[in-house]
């Protein structure tokens, strides 16, 4: 390995039945390209969602992974604290999931790998999707992030004016390797708006 190189990870990834599967499709893209240790898992209705957004079967994805499970396997190795992996990100995270994770009653190997990160103390990024939001949808939130998960709906950011919908997705997909503590040179962090583009606007 070249010195500076960052070492490879083990990376725990998982799609389930939200809009988004491309934020989960595009992680599991770059992290491949980064030379890290992929494991990933999808919901049964994460499958129906990659299959009517993207066109593609969930099993495709096990090609693009170094491991992949199904989610009813819940003896799998993600599904046990001493199996050492660094994150995990779930993009995107449907409500159903998310208030899986919240109350700890974990019912597929999606929720209890992430259950494993919790407890472990390991990095959480759940890429929660839905809208509008209701009350419950906004505790079982405030549940999950106080238990040490991170929520990170995929919400754009046009003050980098992206041009495309690739360009809208790898903003955030970068946000979610940033989360996880995944290095990577992709994308520009904001650098403030420079001085010349504040006349006229009162600042
Ligand atoms: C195409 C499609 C899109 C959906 N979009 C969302 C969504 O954006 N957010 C959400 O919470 N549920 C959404 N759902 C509903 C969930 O898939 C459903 O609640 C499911 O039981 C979630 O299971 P899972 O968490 O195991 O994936 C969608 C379902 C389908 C089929």
């Amino acid at each position: 390995m070249m010195s500076g190189t960052p070492p490879p990870r083990r990376v725990v990834v998982a799609i389930t039945g939200a809009s988004g599967a491309v934020y989960g499709a595009r992680l599991l893209e770059l992290l491949r390209e980064l030379g890290h240790e992929t494991h990933v898992v999808v919901s049964r209705a994460g499958a129906l969602a990659l299959q009517q957004e993207l066109g593609i079967e969930a099993r495709a994805l096990g090609q693009r992974s170094d491991f992949f499970y199904s989610a009813a396997d819940v003896g799998a190795r993600i599904a046990s604290g001493s199996f050492r992996t660094h994150a995990m990100a779930i993009a995107p995270c449907s409500i159903r999931t998310l208030a899986e994770i919240a109350t700890g009653v974990t019912s597929s190997l999606v929720t209890r790998a992430a259950d494993v990160m919790l407890k472990e103390r390991r990095r959480l990024v759940l890429v929660v999707r839905e809208t509008p939001l209701h009350t419950g949808h906004i505790r079982r939130m405030l549940e999950a992030s106080e238990a040490g998960a991170i929520i990170l709906p995929p919400v754009p950011a046009f003050y980098f004016h992206p041009q495309t919908i690739g360009q809208m997705v790898d903003q955030t997909v970068h946000r979610i390797l940033d989360l996880m503590e995944i290095a990577h040179g992709f994308g520009a962090a904001w650098d403030g708006i420079a001085p010349a583009d504040r006349a006229g606007a009162g600042a």
